[in-house]
């Protein structure tokens, strides 16, 4: 496994690869979720490349990037263990020399949920998204579903400015108690770990109305509020039920292809899950 710091020693080795190449960005800390992506593009593709770059743009100010963990040496000792042809660890006056002055900016799907929360988050993530595939020049990117709306916004800046690159939506990747995995649930003590298990109980419980028949998202929607919100140290963001593609906050009946997704505080902590579901086709 090759470990490359430079987009000008990159690109010479990018040269010499043929065949397709799935691509797996992480800001490190890796955990069984990217793992899990990892394997997707071993399985998928011919090489595979993970860069790791803690991407200062899609912090804003007050934000935990200075806290975010950085486990660099392990990072790599993980991935060493799976067949991946290359890091890429750029630094940051590689990724963003002092005289940068260019952003990329989704101006539809950003708009809501995280985006409405943390402005200029999505902005940071589609700049950095778009450097490295020009850099990385994959054929496959590998995304997983914990970040739906990201995941939504890479294929749309992909399908809207003619990256030839297939994306890949991996399943979400949970600790035993229905926690959806994150690096950032390295803040959770075992503690708050349990309290924090409570917004996947509440999505699955969100789950089984759609299930058993139930069309109102109004009534789905209060089921998952009234669920979290029985643990007090638990502070709801946003509940939404929304139309999978468009991200369009659904009022009344829900059908088609929907996205039921939470952002949830515990102190400092977000945290965020979700689930996706096709009403037409199950009931
Ligand atoms: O999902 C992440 O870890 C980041 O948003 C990404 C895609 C690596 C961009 O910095």
């Amino acid at each position: 496994m090759k470990t490359i710091s430079t987009i000008q020693e990159f690109r010479k080795w990018r040269k010499g690869i043929t065949g397709s190449i799935g691509f797996v960005p992480t800001m490190g800390a890796l955990h069984a979720g990217h793992l899990s992506l990892v394997e997707e593009s071993i399985a998928t593709c011919q090489n595979t490349i993970v860069s790791i770059y803690l991407n200062p743009a899609q912090f804003a100010p007050g934000e935990d990037l200075n806290r975010y963990p950085k486990t660099i040496d392990a990072d790599i000792k993980k991935l060493s263990s799976f067949q991946v042809d290359c890091v890429f660890l750029p630094n940051d006056s590689e990724m963003y020399p002092k005289e940068f002055s260019t952003q990329i900016q989704e101006n539809f799907l950003s708009r809501v949920l995280e985006g409405n929360s943390r402005p200029g988050f999505f902005t940071g993530v589609t700049t950095i998204v778009a450097k490295l595939f020009n850099i990385i020049e994959p054929t496959h990117v590998f995304f997983g579903e914990k970040d739906a709306q990201q995941l939504r916004i890479v294929e749309k800046i992909i399908s809207d400015l003619n990256y030839p690159i297939e994306v890949i939506s991996c399943s979400i990747i949970r600790e035993k108690n229905g926690l959806a995995m994150s690096s950032r649930n390295e803040y959770l003590n075992n503690e708050e770990r349990i309290i924090a298990a409570i917004i996947q109980q509440a999505l699955q419980e969100g789950k089984n109305l759609i299930i058993s028949g139930e069309r109102n998202s109004k009534i789905i929607r209060d089921k998952i509020i009234h669920t979290i919100s029985s643990e007090k140290l638990l502070r709801i963001d946003y509940v939404s039920v929304a139309d999978s593609k468009t991200l369009i906050e659904i009022s009344d009946k829900i059908e088609g292809d929907i996205l039921v997704s939470v952002a949830v505080y515990l102190g400092e902590i977000r945290l965020i899950d979700n689930f996706s579901y096709s009403v037409s086709s199950r009931r």
